[in-house]
């Protein structure tokens, strides 16, 4: 039997726990072989009641495409049920992330694939924080994720887990005993969607270093170094973009991967990363055009081509990109 154990930890009403049992339902809809955990715990009983009942208004589908709320949700007096099959997936008990004591043994948090603790830690002063987080590398098995929102774990890293920056924010990996490469942002390994290769990569290899570290600033300028040293190179642009959605500028992440997509018009991610951008401004039309043109370049490489930045097969993001343009 297979395991997949996966801990929304100040869960709030449920909505992450239910995000979770649905990408588990879509990403494996035959679950005969395997064992899955999602639990969702909060200090709030209210939030822990609300999420059992797996019932929503509009807000909180506010960023989520039609497509799955038409697929999982029934509306009922003015809200949205999710389905039974779905809410059953996912348990919710209240706990207190900084007095319970864990991993527990006896319980369920143990042995973790992936914890998300988005916009938590803000709660906890310094010591705190770094108790819970030490407790979360100690709850996660080896080569497990722990995802918390942006910079909320930056200066203070836990012993144990190492980060990796997203434009989305931050994720730590338990080290493991054989290491597992994070599929994501910056990996070495060029495929078939790469922008051009170029010169200029070892400041660019040191910025993708500082950004994991959180050592943004110094990033930004080996960013710009790597650019100057090589005025063609998209990847640096790429970069630039990532950082400055951290520091909350989305204009000029918009700006960078234009720049990116001018020097690389077939770098995938990137037109991912700027129709995110768009949606995020309600600029749904052009995030439509973007997501569309970048299926145009998907479907043109190798199925089974790694696409660059994005950590998924050509065919699988195909199909991804295909639902969302059905939705
Ligand atoms: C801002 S909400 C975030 C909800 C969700 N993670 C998200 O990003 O949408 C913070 C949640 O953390 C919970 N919380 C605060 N202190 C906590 C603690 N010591 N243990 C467990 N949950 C806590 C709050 O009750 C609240 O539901």
């Amino acid at each position: 039997m297979k395991t997949l154990r996966l801990w929304s930890a100040g869960c709030a009403g449920g909505e992450e726990a239910y995000s979770l049992a649905m990408l588990a339902d879509m990403l494996l809809p035959e679950r005969g072989g395997w064992n899955i955990l999602i639990v969702g715990t909060d200090i709030d009983s209210a939030a822990i009641s609300k999420a059992r009942r797996g019932r929503y208004g509009p807000w909180s589908f506010r960023m989520v495409p039609p497509m799955l709320r038409r697929r999982y949700f029934r509306p009922e007096n003015g809200e949205w049920l999710l389905d039974e099959r779905i809410r059953s997936l996912a348990t919710f008990r209240v706990s207190n992330l900084v007095g319970e004591a864990f991993p527990d043994p006896a319980s369920e948090l143990r042995d973790m694939d992936l914890i998300l603790c988005r916009n938590v830690f803000i709660y906890f002063d310094p010591a705190a924080a770094a108790a819970v987080a030490a407790k979360f590398a100690a709850t996660l098995r080896e080569g497990g994720y722990l995802m918390t929102a942006h910079a909320e774990l930056i200066g203070r890293p836990a012993p144990g887990l190492e980060s990796r920056l997203f434009a989305e924010g931050v994720v730590y990996q338990k080290k493991a005993a054989v290491p597992r490469p994070l599929p994501g942002p910056f990996p070495a390994a060029r495929a078939a969607s790469s922008p051009p290769a170029s010169g200029g990569a070892a400041p660019l290899e040191d910025a993708r270093a500082c950004a994991d570290r959180g050592e943004f600033e110094l990033a930004e300028r080996l960013c710009r170094e790597a650019s100057a040293a090589d005025p063609l190179a998209a990847e640096p642009y790429f970069l630039l973009a990532q950082l400055a959605q951290i520091r909350a500028d989305p204009g000029a992440a918009k700006e960078f991967l234009n720049k990116a997509i001018y020097l690389a018009p077939r770098f995938v991610a990137a037109y991912l990363e700027l129709a995110a951008l768009c949606e995020r401004a309600e600029e749904l039309p052009r995030a439509r055009t973007l997501r569309r043109a970048a299926l145009g370049i998907v479907r043109g490489l190798p199925e089974d081509s790694m696409v660059e930045q994005c950590g998924v097969t050509a065919a699988e993001l195909a199909r991804w990109l295909e639902q969302w343009a059905e939705s």
